[in-house]
């Protein structure tokens, strides 16, 4: 079977008038469909939701998601791929609708009944729509079928538990794609080839040569209208259980034997697993929250997190988290691993900086710790590369040094090109390689890991910090480093 084969689909969309549709999905089907990825012959959009719309209100909306700049008459064709129904979740007519309308589609562009489910509501109706999907046979075509569901996966280790349960009354382990937008950035996947691709890593990737490693996913806006959802969520279950966990994986994973989804998730997961757990009473020397505080961000007045929309003004729920994982195997006991992510922090940043050891003597006597040391930094957005510090000598002045920095970005590449991380995960789901996305094993151990401290969070048993938007985050996860000898290393 050729590829183009495979790729013929049918994308069904629930939640096709809500904001992700039209921020990510449309725009990244749309560069599908120019690369000739998803071809005019063999693609077509099912947009639901409960909306009273038409086919063309929904081509309109598609329209205007796409960059203008773009030629035309190849937005209106790719356009012309689009359908919508009004669904309503709870109504069985609704269903057997779709199924009629996917098989018409299905007959006219020639598809061989390949369904790709993407679910964009609130994870609460899930389950409801996958096991009327199995009832009303619209998992039973002859083709492939395969579901993606976004985040959040459960608030704890018993909700995405059931869930899972909830989804695979319709469809397999191997059917679900659970999306973390993290994974389909350029640099994340760039980890492994810099781990695995380049002899001169990986013989210092391990617990003798490493001083620590940090984490920084930062992000200069604040909850904007996402106050309901975030504040029933906060900092640790938006960004920690699932991107920086990924990240972790990846970054302390063992080589895998083969580059498939099955020996790479399994290494992770290995990682996972050796996560040091950390007992009630230890939770505030691994874990600090906070919460913003009014600020300024690029010279506007910004509100503290409490005044935002559809937050409770008494809230306790942290925009904030800073933390530190230990991983107990061979290669990385008793190498901190440290990470912090926020809300409207001084920067929009995402790095991984690997600070190495110290020699032993040093005969430079000038290098500071504080001042320069050897790192890798993994420079994840917005710049796109690595950086590597090293000390050089200061010219004319014998015996002192300074760093130096080399670097390789990939802004000297085409910028203008770039795929999005969503175009390269719908890709991946349409020609069913799931390694860029979470299996269930990773899910679980996650939330189990981060279980502990939320429910310490909830009853309050450790303090809530404050920091003023637009600084990097609360003096507390400074002090976190610097009893251990560390620093946050700029970014
Ligand atoms: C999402 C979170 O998963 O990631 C958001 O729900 C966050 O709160 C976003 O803003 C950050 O993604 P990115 O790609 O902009 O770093």
């Amino acid at each position: 079977m050729n590829l183009q084969h495979i790729t013929k689909s049918i994308i069904v969309i629930f939640g096709a008038t809500g904001d992700l549709a039209k921020r990510k999905l449309f725009p990244s089907l749309f560069n599908l469909y120019k690369s000739g990825r998803l071809t005019p012959e063999g693609f077509a959009v099912v947009g639901l939701a409960r909306r009273d719309w038409k086919d063309d209100t929904l081509r309109d909306v598609v329209k205007h998601s796409i960059d203008d700049s773009e030629n035309e008459e190849i937005i209106n064709e790719f356009c012309s791929h689009f359908y919508y129904q009004p669904f309503d979740i709870t109504e069985d007519q609704s269903y057997i609708m779709l199924n009629e309308l996917l098989e018409r589609l299905e007959y006219n562009y020639s598809i061989p009944g390949n369904r790709l489910f993407y679910m964009s509501v609130s994870p609460q109706f899930f389950g409801e729509i996958a096991s009327s999907l199995k009832e009303y046979k619209l998992t039973q075509s002859n083709g492939w079928k395969r579901v993606i569901i976004e985040k959040p996966f459960g608030r704890n280790a018993s909700t995405a538990e059931q869930l899972n349960d909830e989804i695979r009354q319709a469809f397999s382990e191997d059917e679900i794609y659970r999306i973390d937008h993290y994974l389909g950035k350029e640099m994340v996947q760039n980890i492994e080839v810099i781990r695995f691709a380049n002899s001169i890593f990986e013989p210092l990737w391990n617990n003798q040569f490493i001083a620590n490693v940090q984490i920084t996913l930062s992000e200069t806006l604040g909850v904007e209208d996402r106050g309901g959802y975030y504040d029933k969520s906060g900092a640790m279950r938006d960004m920690v259980q699932n991107h920086v966990m990924q990240i972790v994986s990846l970054l302390a994973m063992e080589p895998p034997i083969r580059l498939t989804p099955e020996e790479i998730r399994e290494e992770k997961v290995k990682v996972l697993k050796a996560l040091k757990p950390i007992s009630r009473n230890e939770i505030s020397d691994y874990f600090i929250r906070a919460q913003y505080s009014p600020g300024w961000i690029d010279g506007e007045e910004v509100t503290g997190y409490r005044s935002e929309k559809n937050v409770s003004p008494n809230t306790k729920t942290e925009t904030y988290v800073a933390g530190k994982l230990l991983i107990e195997n061979h290669r990385w006991k008793g190498v901190p691993f440290y990470l912090r992510t926020g809300k409207r922090m001084s920067s929009k940043s995402t790095k991984v900086v690997i600070e190495f050891k110290d020699l032993p003597l040093n005969l430079y006597s000038n290098v500071e710790r504080k001042r320069v040391s050897n790192l890798l930094i993994i420079n994840i957005q917005p710049d796109e590369g690595i950086t590597i510090i090293l000390n050089g000598k200061k010219m004319d002045i014998a015996s002192k040094t300074k760093p130096v920095s080399l670097e390789y970005s990939n802004k000297i590449g085409s910028i203008s090109n770039k795929p999005e991380a969503y175009e390269r995960l719908i890709y991946s789901c349409i020609i069913g390689v799931a390694t860029n996305f979470a299996h269930s094993d990773e899910v679980m151990l996650s939330w189990n890991y981060v279980d502990l401290i939320l429910s310490a969070w909830e009853n309050n048993e450790t303090p809530l910090f404050e920091y003023q938007a637009g600084s990097m985050g609360p003096k507390a996860a400074e002090k976190m480093l610097a009893k251990e000898g560390f620093c946050w290393w700029p970014i």
